[in-house]
């Protein structure tokens, strides 16, 4: 089921696949043309998702088990769905969410080793009917997207988070669940080879998000030319 008005895009994959860098990438370019774009991220993207975020990423959940953490990002989820994308959705805007419900499958219910009914019930809660119209997913090397996410923290202090610091084969176990995904429900999702260049991708995710675009969302451009 597509929620409302708006379009609502979804970037998944894993470590340092160039999610953040193309999600603003993409809002500059719908915005440019007039769109209204909304630009959020979990774990977070609500006052209340953002406060458990902290807890998340920085592994104060992780002692009481995968369980926990599981619903943990479900109610995390949730808010961020009832308070601000259903409502952005209703109110005809582009949302794009740098990751969503597929990282949940893929972190807490395939490499978390999860049952697959708790997992669909806790994203059946968390979401609620607003699915995704377009999930595009990053995908690279695990080994590639650590040492970016390497590179990026650079600065002293900067500590990998809860999951940027499990085993390289954990992160391509993600890695194939996340392709899983994309061959299960090709309608919804699209594959992108993250290997290349920021420009070529950027075009690459406007082409796919263009056709999308809810009617009468015309480009300033066309509407004075
Ligand atoms: N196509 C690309 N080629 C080379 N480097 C890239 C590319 N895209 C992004 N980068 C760089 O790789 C690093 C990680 O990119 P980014 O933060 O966008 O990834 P991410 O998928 O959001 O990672 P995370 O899951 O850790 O948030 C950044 O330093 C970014 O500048
Ligand atoms: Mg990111």
């Amino acid at each position: 089921m597509s929620a409302a008005h708006g379009l609502f895009v979804t970037f998944e994959g894993g470590e340092g696949a160039g999610k953040s860098t193309q999600i603003r990438l993409l809002a500059d370019a719908l915005r440019a043309r007039g769109l209204t774009v909304l630009m959020t991220r979990e774990p977070g993207g609500s006052k209340g998702a953002e406060a458990v975020r902290h807890v998340l990423l920085s592994g104060a959940a992780e002692p009481y088990g995968i369980r926990m953490e599981a619903i943990l990002f479900a109610a995390a989820r949730s808010d961020h769905v009832e308070q601000v994308i259903r409502p952005a959705l209703a109110a005809g805007s582009v949302v794009l969410c740098d990751r969503f419900m597929d990282s949940s499958r893929v972190y807490q219910g395939v490499t978390g080793n999860l049952e697959q009914p708790f997992i669909e019930a806790l994203e059946r809660v968390a979401i609620n009917g607003v699915v995704p119209d377009c999930t595009i997913i990053f995908d690279l090397p695990a080994s590639v997207g650590l040492e970016r996410a390497r590179k990026r923290a650079g600065g002293p202090g900067e500590q990998p988070d809860r999951f940027e610091k499990e085993e390289l084969q954990t992160h391509e176990k993600r890695r194939e669940a996340f392709l899983d995904i994309a061959a299960r429900e090709p309608l919804r999702c699209r594959v992108i080879d993250a290997t290349k260049a920021q420009d070529t991708i950027a075009a690459e995710v406007l082409a796919i998000v263009e056709p999308l675009l809810p009617v009468g969302a015309l480009s300033h451009q066309e509407h004075v030319s």
